[in-house]
């Protein structure tokens, strides 16, 4: 089809459908050139090595290998770094299945996970069934709790408390990125806290820029210095000690093997 032709159809489907127009709203195109614009052309974070985080053996219990969940990567990270802080104190933007949390909770001491409630997930026109899943994995476990509401308007500051290791993986859109990072940076963090994001990155070698406009915009002044992407995940890390890091070329070329054994267990 040429380029004349494309626009008419694309201008009939938009007549039909106004809400088309979010799509190039919020396509890669808009975020790559907003990005050059406020963010000095940056289109990547300086990515350090997966090894220097996590343990060099490392296993999973919960794993479901289903939808709207993280490579298990992403998981051995948040499990290992909670494994190498002392006493470490959790919280989490995002439940769902609470297949993060879960795991996490056998290396932290406390974890907090934050969800939309069942009447905000219902509001948005989800399902019933949904609903319900969420917390399927993490509910009932003793050093988890259960916190409910939108990140827009939860009031973090009556936690009245700091944590070690906080992982933002809520809403993935800009406004959501940005408002989540910056309320993290307002009230849960100490000097030494880690901050995990997880869908920095479609895939490890596809980054999402929409997600990475939105943690620039959030953090505060001076701290992007200590903040990176880790290598074979979908994670983006701000780290206050600061790491060894290197810029990424795409296509990678792979400098490591992951061995992987799975067990299937029921629920
Ligand atoms: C990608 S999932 C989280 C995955 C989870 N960490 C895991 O490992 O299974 C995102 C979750 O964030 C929740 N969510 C979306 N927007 C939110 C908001 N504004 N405030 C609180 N939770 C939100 C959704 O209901 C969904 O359960």
């Amino acid at each position: 089809m040429n380029k004349i032709k494309k626009l008419i159809s694309g201008l009939f489907l938009l007549l039909k459908k106004p809400s088309l127009i979010n799509l190039l709203l919020d396509s890669e195109y808009r975020w790559e050139t907003y990005l050059k614009k406020q963010h000095k052309n940056i289109n990547q974070l300086p990515t350090v090595d997966i090894r220097n985080l996590i343990e060099a053996t490392s296993s999973l219990n919960h794993f479901t290998f289903l939808g709207g969940g993280s490579l298990p990567t992403d998981i051995i990270l948040l499990k290992s770094l909670a494994n190498q802080i002392p006493n470490c104190r959790y919280f989490e933007i995002g439940t769902w299945r609470g297949e993060s949390v879960i795991n996490v909770s056998e290396t932290a001491k406390e974890c907090y996970t934050l969800n939309l409630s069942k009447e905000e997930i219902l509001a948005e026109g989800l399902s019933d069934k949904y609903a319900d899943l969420h917390g399927i994995l993490s509910k009932g476990k003793e050093n988890i709790t259960h916190l409910f509401g939108n990140t827009l308007t939860y009031n973090f500051g009556k936690l009245n408390t700091k944590f070690d290791l906080i992982f933002v993986d809520g809403n993935h859109s800009y406004e959501f990125v940005k408002n989540d990072t910056k309320k993290v940076f307002e009230h849960l963090v100490h000097e030494n806290s880690i901050v995990v994001w997880h869908d920095y990155a479609a895939h490890p070698e596809k980054i999402r820029y929409d997600v990475l406009a939105g943690i620039l915009d959030g953090l505060p002044k001076g701290f992007q210095e200590k903040l990176y992407s880790v290598s074979n995940s979908l994670c983006a890390i701000y780290y206050p000690k600061g790491l060894r890091n290197t810029m990424l070329e795409f296509p990678i070329n792979p400098n490591k093997i992951f061995e992987i054994q799975t067990k299937i267990k029921p629920i």
